[in-house]
């Protein structure tokens, strides 16, 4: 399939010209890239069940694991719910457009191959300038998943996308790299207290700011070992995810450990120590003296981490990395999204 590739970089005339074009193949049942504030994210038209199939098969994904409709403003959810809890209008009040994802009851028009055939559907209204055009100029509410091969690290960089998808798609807006870095926060609004589904950028404190109490499913809220989830509540998290080709372990401990135990893991290494990649922090990139060592970001900036963390998963497959020790990062409210993904994409293994 020929995939038709528009780069835009500011919505100027040419900008909204090929937002149009992107609108179109929409229209006319193709799946197109777009960018969005936390991932880039492939979408189609979810009122078109042909459409959403191609998602799927883009991407390789189990058609059980739903995807969220997005819609460029709040009244646009109208037509595809059945009732907005109390809580999920404080949510939508104060949060949207952003990077929170709700799940409510959904409406007869939602169709089974966007829900996993669910009763609920997941909804959000993207705050990327880009995003919102295009889904405004396509007149439709758009699925879209992270637009990534399934189980490989979300792309937040116009390259990861072309690597993945390219003539896999009808289209692709390709921008600048992704403002969040990791996906939406993931709110069930159908029960009372509400509950996290996926940690992101929007906080359990945040949440709690709003809603007075919220609950966090348990298959995130025991982050260690141990927690490997028996409950399934957001179908998506019983996937492998965002695994680099090589193997991925986290390092516990206290800072001298962590630091200590990846020095030994080198040294006993026989082969080629480029074949390991170590995953640090500005604060203890220089505590490494051989491998390869990437650094997230700044301890400090949780933030800067979260942007970082996929891009850098990829980094280590590009350079054939076989091995990754990842050290592991202490768990608070702003920290508990990146954590989320680092132990996914290491399977849970720890040493
Ligand atoms: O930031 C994001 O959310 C990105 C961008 C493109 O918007 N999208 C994204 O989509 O991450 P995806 O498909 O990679 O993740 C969707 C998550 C999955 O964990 C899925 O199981 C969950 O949302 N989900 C979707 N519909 C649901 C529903 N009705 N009930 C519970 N969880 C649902
Ligand atoms: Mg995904």
């Amino acid at each position: 399939m020929k995939t038709i590739v528009k780069t835009i970089e500011v919505l100027d005339e040419q900008g909204l010209k090929d937002i149009e074009e992107m609108a179109k193949l929409l229209n006319q049942g193709e799946t197109v890239v777009f960018p969005t504030e936390t991932v880039y994210g492939l979408g189609a038209n979810a009122f078109d069940p042909r459409a959403i199939k191609k998602i799927f098969k883009a991407k390789g994904r189990p058609m059980d694991n739903p995807l969220i409709v997005h819609v460029a403003k709040k009244e646009d959810i109208f037509p595809l719910v059945d009732e907005i809890s109390e809580s999920a209008k404080k949510l939508m009040a104060v949060f949207w457009p952003g990077p929170l994802t709700l799940v409510m009851k959904k409406s007869p028009r939602v169709s089974k191959e966007v829900t996993g055939g669910l009763n609920t559907v997941a909804i959000r209204v993207p705050k990327h300038p880009i995003a919102r055009a295009f889904i405004a100029a396509g007149k439709c509410p758009v699925a879209a998943p992270s637009a990534n091969i399934s189980g490989r690290p979300s792309p937040t960089r116009f390259k990861h996308v072309m690597d993945d998808l390219m003539e896999r798609v009808g289209g692709m807006i390709l921008s600048q790299d992704s403002e969040v870095g990791l996906e939406s926060t993931v709110v069930d609004t159908t029960v009372e207290p509400p509950m996290i589904l996926r940690p992101g950028d929007i906080t359990y404190e945040d949440l709690k700011k709003v809603l007075g109490e919220v609950r966090v499913s348990e298959n995130i809220s025991n982050i260690d070992e141990n927690m490997i989830p028996d409950k399934i509540l957001s179908p998506g998290m019983k996937y492998t995810h965002y695994s680099p080709q090589g193997e991925l372990f986290v390092v516990k401990g206290r800072q001298e450990e962590i630091t200590q135990k990846i020095n030994g893991f080198l040294k006993k290494h026989k082969g080629n120590k480029m074949n390991i990649g170590i995953l640090a922090c500005d604060e203890t990139m220089n505590h490494y003296k051989e491998g390869l060592i990437l650094s997230l970001g700044s301890i400090l900036d949780p933030k800067e981490m979260g942007r970082n963390i996929f891009a850098a998963l990829r980094t280590f497959d590009e350079l054939g990395v076989l091995k990754i020790y990842a050290e592991d990062i202490s768990l608070n409210n702003e920290t508990l999204a990146l954590i989320n993904r680092l132990y996914k994409a290491a399977g849970y293994q720890f040493l």
